[in-house]
């Protein structure tokens, strides 16, 4: 990486997380499955839905909250970008509502769509901006709500996914030691037919017959995403732990994203950590696609469990592939 002379940081987080929960006695009751099966193969016990409204509500509550525990203006805000793969509609993008919505009336911005990876690649984005040098807040946003795509009769997927939006503030620093360090992120697309969602989109318009064979739904051949899941996800963390001369105890806290407890568990292991150094939540949310690793953030460091100089990973995997690790030191 070039020699930096701006660092971006983040310095105010914010999150939501609907109120209605979905428990594994809920599945047990619509399709054939059972709360032993779930935990010991995914790690979740609950979920959560929005009932009414959209990702928009999702991302512009997580906005609300990280503007309120910051207690800024909406107004300050230069950018937005909101990481989704169930926006409310193609167009406008879900950020334009965001911003509407909390009246972020001097602000830009755009959704980018990198499923599960969504996040990691909104918050390379926004740092970029940051160290550009021209602007000076950008709110990154990962906010999907996964339960307008699931197939409730497929038992398979069903049990996976919750809804959650979850924010980040990004701010410069002339320090440079602090924030984002290095990044590795990649795509490969040979991956779209194991995890998809086929219909609605140029290649299959929305008609009676994409409905009826069920296109608009997660389309996922678990087990072949599981296994290259696990394997790119310990990869590239243990990589960026090696290209930056880390080992197990500089690291913190992995922040990894949760989809399913196994994946991350071997994750840990491939990079030497501790479990108790794992950010997990995906016991109480589920995967909620670009929301996972900004939320673990916001209930971390509001536990009281994250300091300043804490040197973190992030890590990814998801639908495309897409995949990828951040590393970076926290500044708050
Ligand atoms: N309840 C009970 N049994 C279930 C079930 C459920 N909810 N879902 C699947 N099964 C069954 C399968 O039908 C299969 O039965 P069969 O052998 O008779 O066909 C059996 O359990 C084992 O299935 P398998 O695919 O081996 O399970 P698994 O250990 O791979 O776990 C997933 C399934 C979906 C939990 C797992 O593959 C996974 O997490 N995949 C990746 C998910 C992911 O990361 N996706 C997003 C990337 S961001």
């Amino acid at each position: 990486m070039s020699e930096k002379i701006i660092s971006a940081v983040i310095t105010g987080v914010g999150m939501y997380t609907p109120d209605k929960i979905l428990d594994n006695a809920y599945f047990e009751s619509i399709v054939d499955t059972n709360d032993e099966w779930i935990r010991t193969r995914t790690g979740i016990t609950e979920r959560r839905k929005l009932e009414n409204g959209a990702t928009s509500d999702l991302a512009a509550r997580a906005a609300e909250d990280l503007l309120k525990s910051k207690n800024i203006s909406a107004e300050e805000i230069e950018v937005i970008i909101v990481a989704t793969v169930t926006p409310d509609m193609f167009f406008p993008a879900t950020a334009c509502l965001v911003q509407e919505k909390i009246g972020a009336k001097n602000a830009w911005g755009f959704d980018l769509s990198a499923a599960c990876s969504g996040f990691l690649f909104a918050f390379q984005t926004g740092c970029s901006l940051i160290e550009s040098g021209k602007y000076k807040k950008v709110l990154v946003i990962g906010a999907d709500k996964m339960t307008s795509i699931v197939d409730y009769t497929d038992r398979n997927n069903c049990i996976l996914f919750g809804d959650a939006g979850a924010a980040v503030l990004l701010e410069p620093s002339e320090d440079t030691s602090f924030g984002l360090q290095d990044s590795l992120l990649h795509i490969d697309g040979s991956g779209k037919e194991s995890l998809n969602m086929k219909g609605g989109g140029s290649l299959n318009p929305p008609t009676h017959k994409t409905v009826d064979e069920g296109l608009h739904y997660i389309y996922q051949d678990g087990k072949t995403v599981f296994k290259f899941a696990v394997k790119k996800m310990a990869d590239i963390s243990h990589e960026i732990m090696e290209k930056n001369g880390l080992n197990s105890e500089d690291i913190a806290f992995l922040v990894p994203h949760q989809a399913n407890l196994r994946i991350l568990n071997a994750t840990a292991e491939r990079m030497g950590l501790d479990k108790n150094k794992v950010m997990i939540n995906i016991n109480k949310y589920g995967n909620t696609t670009a929301a996972t690793i900004p939320l673990c953030l916001v209930e971390y460091y509001r536990a009281g469990k994250l300091k300043k100089g804490d040197k973190l990973i992030f890590a990814t995997f998801g639908a495309g592939y897409t995949w990828g690790a951040c590393y970076l030191v926290w500044d708050m």
